[in-house]
């Protein structure tokens, strides 16, 4: 069965792509390169033995893409990943933002309903949450005002592919909700591969402890946690892949309830900032440069999942700690930074 990955270059994309290989699916690749490189089509072959079909395209190439659709009219299903993905940036550049993610994602599903068979999965995170008002954050708490242009990216995103689940029955979806993916894949094939300054916390600990940075900043220790850093659901990317294949496999073989569903995808498990590195100082042996410095704009105090539902329909749960996922980041940070 030949499934589309968008974005298959990207972190959480490569890991899937490796999965979905793994357990037989042929991968059709398509990726613009915006945020990746080539290179990462050699670590994926290197872990799975089989080069997935590789096409550079940009999806806002409307032409391309439906070009790209009448070659392929016999993919069964598609992970859409391919989206910018820097909040920040998104508040610098909303145009970009809302183009790049959602006027791509218009032509991906435009695309998809002309396929025999339409089953989509949907990158979503987290952020729609917003500070929840209780933990666990359920599926069912509601959405909170966006934070930032890449977060309502995903709002809209979901939002565009429920209304189109109301009115074409045979369109079938589902919208993973990721808490915060951290990590590698244990071969060290393949991992993150941040472009200039990290502005996530994993890869900002191993650039520091491998030298590129100096020191890491902590944002924040009087947020009113058990040790004043923020609170996250950090999940190990490979459970994170594992889950868009069973998501995938459950619309595949129509055992959806519904033709649109949202999942939520963490541990359940919330690590402090300092937990976090307490954790990367255990597996690497490496003592961390770190100092405390003032919140981070936009930061929620605390998220991580209620994962029941994903456990419980899905058959899914997260299986690696944070200190395997730490472990896993350090040793690609190794291999990248030839340590
Ligand atoms: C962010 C995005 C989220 C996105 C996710 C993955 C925001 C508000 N949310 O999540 O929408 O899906 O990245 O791309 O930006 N931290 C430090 N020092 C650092 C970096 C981070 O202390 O140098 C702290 C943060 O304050 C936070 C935690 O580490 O408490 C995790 O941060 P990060 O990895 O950036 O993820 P989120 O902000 O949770």
């Amino acid at each position: 069965m030949k499934i589309l990955v968008t974005g298959g270059l990207g972190f959480i994309g490569s890991h899937t792509v490796v999965e979905l290989q793994e357990k037989g699916f042929e991968v059709v690749i398509v990726d613009d390169l915006s945020n990746s490189t080539i290179e990462v089509m050699e670590g994926i072959t290197a872990i799975t033995g089989k080069r997935p079909i590789f096409e550079k395209l940009d999806l806002k190439e409307k032409d391309k893409v439906e070009d790209f659709f009448r070659r392929h009219k016999d993919i069964v299903g598609v992970i859409h990943f391919a989206a910018s993905k820097a909040v920040g940036e998104s508040v610098e550049k909303p145009l970009l933002y809302y183009e790049n993610n959602i006027n791509t994602l218009v032509y991906m599903l435009k695309s998809v309903l002309n396929l025999d068979a339409s089953n989509f999965i949907f990158s979503s995170s987290c952020t729609v949450y917003g500070q929840a008002d209780t933990m666990p954050i359920t599926e069912s708490a509601p959405i909170k005002p966006a934070e930032s242009p890449y977060g309502n990216t995903k709002q809209i995103g979901e939002e565009i592919i429920q209304d189109t689940c109301k009115v074409y029955s045979e369109f079938k979806a589902i919208a993973l909700r990721y808490f915060n993916p951290i990590g590698a894949h244990p071969s060290a094939n393949i991992g993150e591969l941040p472009i200039g300054v990290p502005q996530n916390l994993v890869p900002f600990i191993t650039q520091t402890a491998a030298g590129i940075r100096q020191q890491l900043s902590v944002f924040g220790n009087d947020y009113p946690t058990p040790d004043g850093t923020c609170i996250r659901d950090y999940i190990h990317v490979v459970d994170l892949a594992k889950a868009h294949v069973v998501a995938l496999q459950r619309l595949l073989e129509n055992k959806n309830t519904s033709n649109f569903e949202v999942f939520n995808l963490g541990t359940g498990k919330g690590s402090s900032v300092l937990e976090a590195i307490e954790a990367f100082e255990k597996v690497s042996g490496e003592k961390l440069n770190y100092t405390f410095a003032p919140r981070r704009p936009g930061d929620v105090i605390q998220a991580y999942a209620d994962t029941s539902k994903a456990n419980e329909v899905l058959g899914w749960k997260a299986k690696s700690t944070l200190d395997d996922a730490m472990l896993s980041a350090w040793n690609w940070e190794k291999k990248v930074s030839n340590i």
